[in-house]
């Protein structure tokens, strides 16, 4: 997986633990299982993949990390406090999390600039400084064409990237970052991997991501895991799970093309 070496992979050997999920269970219902007892601990300045067929709970398992579905077992803990009991308001807040969902997140009959102002209205403290984090963040997710435009009229690639220019207003330490590469072109993923990799390098940011581009995903993954059946079947590296028996049976398939 030749592209793996483009980017850094860090060592988290000696890293304290930054956030960790304890035996989580949680099913919506009594029928049907969606996750069983994962643990998982995520060192800082990580950024952890989440891969899994459809419908394996990737996206369930980000909401129980930042608080928007309780666990029915299992315990959340970031820098150490138990966070299971904190409602999502508090936990984003007191552990600066952002949350990149996999869908929405923008306010559709804004412009792009009016989504980004919307929410560093409420999230900068200095006023002066607004317009000038609003700037940047467009210059940035190159959103200067756009930024008049009703966020309803964007293309898929722009509401991505607004929706992610949006969730850095806040400084985050964590990021959960839901499907960001779904449905873009080669060349506007190439440019969300290298920002995701320089919020990692430039601000050490904790990143959790999944995403069913896996190859562009393994791509700036320091290390990724593989749900299954309600468990994690795989974990490591993405050159550990290249020869993992698990990720390749429970997701990859035979001919999935590393490179
Ligand atoms: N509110 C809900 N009520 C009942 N079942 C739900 C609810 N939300 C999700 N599910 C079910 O939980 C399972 C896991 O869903 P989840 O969205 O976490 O999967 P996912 O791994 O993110 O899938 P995808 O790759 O398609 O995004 C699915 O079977 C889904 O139908
Ligand atoms: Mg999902």
């Amino acid at each position: 997986m030749a592209i793996v070496k483009k980017f850094r992979i860090i060592s988290y050997k000696k890293r304290d633990t930054l956030l960790s999920l304890e035996n989580i269970s949680f099913s919506f219902n009594k029928n049907h299982q969606i996750l069983d007892n994962i643990s998982l601990d995520i060192p800082k300045g990580q950024i952890l993949g989440l891969l899994g067929s459809n419908g394996t709970g990737k996206s369930t398992l980000m909401n129980i990390i930042s608080g928007i579905i309780k666990p029915n077992y299992g315990k959340i803990k970031i820098k150490g406090t138990d966070v299971t009991k904190l409602p999502v308001y508090l936990r984003t807040r007191k552990f600066n999390i952002s949350i990149i969902p996999q869908f929405g997140g923008l306010f559709s009959s804004m412009t792009a600039e009016q989504n980004l102002r919307a929410v560093a209205e409420i999230l900068i403290e200095d006023k002066s400084f607004i317009t000038t984090k609003i700037n940047e963040l467009i210059s940035k997710f190159e959103l200067d064409s756009v930024k008049k435009i009703e966020a309803k009229y964007l293309s898929g690639g722009q509401k991505r990237r607004l929706v992610i220019a949006m969730g850095l207003i806040s400084k985050p330490e964590i990021i959960l970052m839901d499907e960001p590469l779904a449905a873009l072109d080669p060349q506007t993923i190439q440019m969300l991997q290298n920002t995701i990799v320089k919020l990692q390098t430039d601000l050490n940011l904790t990143i959790i991501i999944t995403d069913h581009q896996a190859r562009d995903l393994l791509a700036i993954c320091d290390k990724a895991i593989i749900l299954s059946n309600s468990k994690i079947v795989a974990s490591g590296t993405p050159n550990e799970l290249m020869n993992d028996s698990n990720a390749n049976k429970f997701y990859f398939g035979k001919n999935f093309q590393f490179k």
